[in-house]
């Protein structure tokens, strides 16, 4: 019989686990490569301006440097000496040239790299290169510069929208009117950002990379040194944790190829925790405002919602900040606008969730604060408010049965305790609240190509080139061909992290079960049928669709003489193996016919300290409506790292700016707090684990962005519920409490 926990929906442990836990995993920054050497970066002291003078000669004596560096003698870069665009295959290149002239964007920015023969000497060195620059003025305050948004010119989505009458709410019985402001985060994985290349002669580059995909990377650099793209070999078959900022190449990976290049030696750069605050991106600072109305019996007439984000001045970055407003409840009026809001600070890149997360902390601390408004609880008013199907574009669903998470997730938190009168229970000595809010992110899927590999033995070798920066996709993905082929997991690989594996999508956007998990079952239906067809006479008495694929072998229950092995079709066959290459793709047909979203509902009890307004998270429920389940364990820890993610964003996490100077003043995580053991409460996992029949074969739906979307509103309804206070910036710290 075949292991459950190895079959779609069963809880299989990690395959790679006794490797990470033992230190058998080899991050890129682990591997070890002859005449190694080591790339410290020189940070600019100043926001905007120019260099006017470098002075590297000290640094260049310093003893072990090889080189020092600079955009006065960098290597020329083909693309940028081509004055291409500085963005590559659809905006995923640097942005920025590193090293290409004397130009000042942000402060940090990196104005030198220092190579030499250890890390240490590197160090010491990067502290000799002084510069002199010609400084000027400089804008990092959002807040200050809300005036100069810009309508994005990159994203025709997030064009201002309007469905029925402007600005509805405004004449409805019940409305309000509210600003919500999120600060910058940072993602900061625990492994930190960097890159190891190394050239083998003049056009032969090979690297290991911190990516959040092989393909990407490869393609961006071929593309930028004008190479073919099997020129470029990239590794990276662990990374410990991305949440979004290794979904481009950053200006200094480049650099760090440019220095490889200049002392013909391989490079290594590992950046600094400081540097993974000011050059590998962020969620942006984002001012929103949302008006909303309802009728006295709380049907929603009208919504608006703006929303001006922080942005780099050398490129434009756009997030689905305002989406979620315009199909996650049944109201027939609704406009939003975006704006982007140019400072001198490096580019944002998707955080967790992105734009989702951030325009969610406003809408449903909105609808919140309108079910107080009208007296209604808070999950009423969603479900009076729920959409028969998807509002904006006008389009069932391919599945919604987040009315059921509601009812799943009020129970395991003891919704009925809650009183819908704010400030009315105490426990232990602090004030309780319940709070709640609703998370949705698309079901997306992109074309994905995995390789299946039957061996004479019976084992079996699954591939492609997918990333897996911690969520388990191995994992998912040897579950899936175990389940098709009935084969143990034990005898199966699956291999990814390389560029030269079949084609797979950046793991980014919640996409990489729906994708390579497709390709995976796909690759492996095929070789099931494969294997029918050469099993010679050995099946002829039996219906090919009452077979049975178990144990390696294919058998009907009906006629226990049809069985065969595959070892022996491949033997009978005279085979060595049987190999399948399969591009999978969602036709567009049936994209065009449904809504395709995965949702998340997220409650939490809190206690706030009367006295100190300390908030504590007491408990906590994270559902998801994301279909069939693959691995339950895995996205489990899937669950419980978004909510984690989400205590951060409601009661920690803030990047500061000092705006004299331009510059972070919490960069270290001392100073920057994201939440540790000691925060986070009990977190109930539920799945409403129910098959979408259109998305996936597997009927699954994406989980890695839903995880953490609606989890910081609901912890903001809470505090409100518990104190009687609305707190519309975040993070809710003790002083905006007292
Ligand atoms: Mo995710 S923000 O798409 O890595």
């Amino acid at each position: 019989m075949k292991n459950k926990d190895e079959k779609i929906g069963g809880r299989m442990s990690r395959v790679d686990a006794v490797l990470k836990v033992t230190g058998g995993a080899t991050y890129f920054a682990e591997y070890e490569v002859p005449n190694l050497t080591y790339g410290v970066l020189v940070p600019s002291t100043i926001t905007r301006g120019r260099i006017k003078n470098i002075d590297t000669k000290k640094a260049e004596s310093a003893p072990g440097v090889l080189a020092v560096l600079t955009h006065v003698n960098a290597p020329k870069v083909p693309a940028y000496e081509a004055k291409e665009p500085s963005k590559t295959s659809s905006g995923r290149g640097p942005g920025m040239m590193a090293f290409h002239n004397d130009e000042i964007h942000f402060n940090g920015q990196p104005i030198a790299m220092v190579v030499a023969d250890t890390f240490e000497r590197a160090t010491y060195a990067a502290s000799l290169v002084k510069a002199e620059y010609q400084e000027q003025k400089h804008q990092t305050d959002l807040k200050a510069n809300l005036a100069k948004g810009n309508v994005p010119k990159t994203n025709k989505s997030l064009q201002d929208y309007q469905r029925g009458e402007k600005d509805a709410y405004k004449t409805a019985p019940v409305n309000l009117e509210e600003e919500y402001v999120l600060p910058s985060e940072v993602h900061n994985p625990m492994e930190l950002h960097g890159i190891l290349a190394q050239w083998d002669g003049p056009d032969k580059l090979t690297v290991y990379a911190k990516t959040q995909g092989v393909k990407m990377t490869q393609q961006v650099i071929a593309e930028t040194f004008k190479l073919p793209k099997e020129n470029v070999q990239v590794h990276s078959q662990f990374v410990g944790g991305a949440f979004g900022m290794s979904l481009r190449v950053w200006p200094h990976e480049i650099a760090t190829i440019l220095a490889a290049k200049k002392v013909n030696r391989p490079v290594k750069l590992v950046i600094t925790r400081n540097e993974m605050f000011t050059i590998a991106g962020y969620r942006p600072h984002t001012h929103q405002k949302i008006g909303i109305g309802a009728t006295k019996e709380g049907k929603i007439v009208g919504i608006s919602h703006w929303a001006n984000v922080q942005n780099s001045n050398y490129e434009e970055f756009t997030e689905a900040t305002v989406a979620m407003t315009k199909f996650m409840y049944q109201i027939p009026n609704v406009n939003t606008t975006y704006r982007v809001v140019p400072l001198d600070i490096c580019s944002p890149i998707p955080m967790r969730g992105p734009g989702e997360a951030t325009g969610a902390f406003a809408l449903e601390s909105a609808i919140d604060e309108l079910s107080y408004a009208l007296d209604v609880d808070p999950i009423e008013l969603r479900i009076m408010n729920y959409p028969e199907k998807d509002p904006e574009r006008d389009l069932p669903w391919s599945s919604n049965y987040v009315r059921e998470a509601y009812k799943m997730g009020a129970d395991k938190i003891g919704w009925s305790n809650r009183s819908n009168q704010p400030k009315a229970k105490m426990e232990d000595g602090m004030w309780v609240g319940y709070g709640m809010a609703t998370g949705t992110f698309g079901a997306h899927r992109r074309p994905a190509t995995a390789r299946a590999c039957l061996n004479a033995n019976g084992t079996l070798l699954v591939q492609s080139a997918a990333s897996d920066i911690g969520p388990g996709t191995g994992t998912a993905m040897v579950q899936i061909a175990a389940d098709v082929m009935g084969i143990p997991a034990n005898r199966i690989k699956f291999e990814l992290g390389e560029s030269n594996l079949p084609d797979a999508p950046i793991q980014g956007g919640s996409a990489t079960v729906a994708s390579v998990g497709s390709a995976v079952h796909e690759a492996c239906m095929e070789l099931r049928q494969k294997l029918v067809e050469l099993s010679g006479n050995a099946l002829k008495n039996a219906k090919v669709d009452t077979l049975v694929y178990e144990d390696g072998k294919i058998s009907s229950p009906k006629d226990r003489s049809a069985s065969i092995t595959y070892a022996e079709v491949l033997k009978r066959n005279n085979l060595p193996k049987l190999e399948v290459i399969k591009e999978s793709k969602l036709s567009e047909d049936q994209q065009k016919k449904f809504a395709m979203y995965s949702f998340s509902v997220h409650f939490v009890k809190v206690h706030v300290h009367p006295t100190t307004g300390v908030v504590k998270v007491k408990h906590a429920v994270a559902l998801a409506d994301a279909g069939t389940i693959v691995n339950h364990k895995t996205a489990s820890s899937q669950m419980m790292g978004g909510a984690v993610g989400g205590i951060g964003m409601a009661l920690t996490e803030e990047a500061v700016i000092d705006h004299r100077f331009g510059r972070y003043v919490n960069n270290n995580f001392a100073d920057y707090h994201v939440p540790v053991n000691a925060d986070v409460p009990e977190v109930d996992v539920l799945f409403v684990d129910k098959k979408d029949p259109y998305t996936t074969p597997m009927g699954s739906k994406g989980l890695g962005e839903i995880a953490i979307i609606g989890m910081a509103p609901a912890i903001a309804n809470a505090v409100y519920n518990a104190t009687g206070k609305r707190i519309r910036e975040l993070p809710i710290t003790p002083d905006k409490l007292i």
